[in-house]
């Protein structure tokens, strides 16, 4: 099996796994079966857009597909993406939806994505496995926001973060919060020692108290500009 980018000549194989998850399931909350046509326009439209479409292909048989694009069209929303993957009904379980998957998502990071969201109907268990898998998780549940087969379904939303944005902003805070602590504790130490003496309140500086704290703020304040410099 090979996962590649798919090509107009792909189409087929497509629609007809696009086909089957709208007959058959709630993972497309469309009633009418697609054309070659429109299946065609869509990938074209992926690929003009930048977005890749990946196929799942043992030779001429597609196996699989998967894609992403635009989360919601506004210019805030830029750096997150919502995806879709489909297996052949013949050949799940197998790992086909997992691979496309680990394609999808490193095309993702490759175009310097933040985030990843899936939208996956609430009884689709083998979605919600896979990418709880993935390391998505639930951040919403919509209910009764869709309608197919004569019932309301729900719309549950995963999540990926991609980017370092969330990681480094929590680790500077709990790194930056004890240095602002130890610094303005030190300063007014070294403020009242001062006048004790008469003395003029020292500047505030970086770096003050004994050699051992300075060497403990040298080793902090660098920590921080590590974690600063992985900010992409
Ligand atoms: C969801 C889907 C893409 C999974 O593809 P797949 O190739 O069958 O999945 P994989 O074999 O790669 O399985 C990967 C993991 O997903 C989970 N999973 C897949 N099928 C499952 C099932 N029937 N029951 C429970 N967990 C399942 C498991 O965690 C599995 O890992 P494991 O086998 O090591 O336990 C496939 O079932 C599918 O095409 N369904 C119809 C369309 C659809 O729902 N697409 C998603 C729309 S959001």
């Amino acid at each position: 099996m090979d996962i590649r980018d798919a090509m107009e000549i792909d189409a087929p194989g497509i629609l007809r796994i696009y086909n089957d998850a709208v007959e058959h399931t709630t993972a497309i909350w469309n009633d009418q079966p697609s054309s070659l046509e429109a299946r065609i326009a869509w990938l074209k439209e992926r690929q003009q857009s930048g977005y890749p479409v990946i196929v799942a292909a043992d030779g001429p048989d597609i196996l699989g597909y998967g894609s992403f694009g635009a989360f919601r069209p506004w210019d805030g929303y830029r750096h997150t993406v919502e995806h879709s993957v489909y297996v052949d009904g013949a050949v799940r379980r197998m790992g086909i939806g997992h691979a496309l998957m680990d394609r999808l998502v490193a095309r993702a990071r490759g175009m310097s994505k933040h985030v990843m969201v899936a939208g996956i109907e609430a009884t689709n268990e083998p979605s919600l496995r896979l990418h709880a898998r993935l390391g998505f998780i639930q951040v919403g549940h919509l209910r009764s926001v869709g309608r197919k087969f004569d019932r309301w379904l729900d719309l549950i939303f995963m999540q990926l973060v991609l980017g370092s944005e969330a990681a480094a902003g929590f680790s500077l805070e709990v790194v930056a919060l004890p240095i602002a602590a130890s610094l303005r504790f030190q300063n007014n130490r070294l403020a009242s020692f001062g006048r004790l003496f008469g003395a003029e309140r020292p500047r505030p500086s970086l770096f003050v108290g004994t050699p051992s704290s300075r060497w403990r703020d040298f080793v902090t304040v660098v920590t921080i500009s590590c974690r600063i410099g992985r900010v992409r």
